[in-house]
């Protein structure tokens, strides 16, 4: 666990209830730990990369958190460099609730998934709104799939940490499910009707 995730979550109040339960010696070391984890690795970039969508959580002016599902083509939060993360707002459903958020807190937190390989990365930035006349050459370079990109959501990275493997199903895309299980199946099952027709032919039976 790097030191920078534990300096932004272990709160005094998170700090008490480990205290309470019995794991505030083992997490004080965290806070100690040499590796700072506030700059994306090759791993935690190709990670990155590899994703269709992550959970965004924002903090709104009332203190609630609110977390929204952000899906896209492969690779649509990208990695500007080993600090900085961003992505292209689309239009969607005009709520405009986390752009709110960020406006009074540019706080977030997000939570990205690999299902099939069962590993989720977490991670902490403070993020910057650029509207696309402020950048049209960053909404070129954060546009997928063809999607007019309406601003850019820039975010410096504060932290990261890798999850365990714990409770994580394992799920498939449609892609996944041919490339990794049809694909391997219908060539087994086309070597099994050829050996079939040979066999068939072999004893006369065709
Ligand atoms: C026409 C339309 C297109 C949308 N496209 C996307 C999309 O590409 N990705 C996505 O995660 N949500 C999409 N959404 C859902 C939400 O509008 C979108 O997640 C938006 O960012 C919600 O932001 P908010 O909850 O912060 O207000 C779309 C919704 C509509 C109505």
């Amino acid at each position: 666990m790097p030191r920078r995730f534990a300096e932004i979550s272990f709160t005094d109040s998170v700090k008490a209830q480990q205290a309470r339960y019995g794991s505030r010696e083992m997490y004080h070391r965290f806070e100690l730990a040499e590796n700072s984890g506030d700059v994306l690795t090759e791993k935690e970039i190709e990670f990155i990369a590899a994703r269709d969508s992550f959970y965004q959580a924002t903090v709104a002016e009332n203190g609630y958190p609110y977390v929204q599902f952000k899906g896209g083509a492969t690779g649509f939060l990208k990695v500007l460099d080993s600090k900085t993360l961003a992505y292209g707002d689309v239009r969607g459903n005009r709520q405009y609730i986390s752009l709110g958020n960020l406006a009074v807190n540019n706080r977030v937190s997000l939570i990205l998934l690999d299902y099939p390989n069962r590993r989720r990365l977490k991670v902490w930035a403070q993020a910057s709104v650029i509207e696309a006349e402020q950048n049209p050459a960053l909404m070129l370079k954060l546009q997928t799939a063809g999607q007019i990109v309406e601003r850019a959501i820039v975010m410096t990275l504060e932290a990261y940490d890798w999850n365990c493997p714990k409770n994580i199903t394992p799920r498939f895309t449609e892609q996944e499910i041919q490339d990794i299980f049809l694909v391997p199946l219908q060539s087994r099952l086309s070597f099994l009707e050829q050996e079939n027709q040979h066999l068939k032919t072999k004893l006369n039976l065709v």
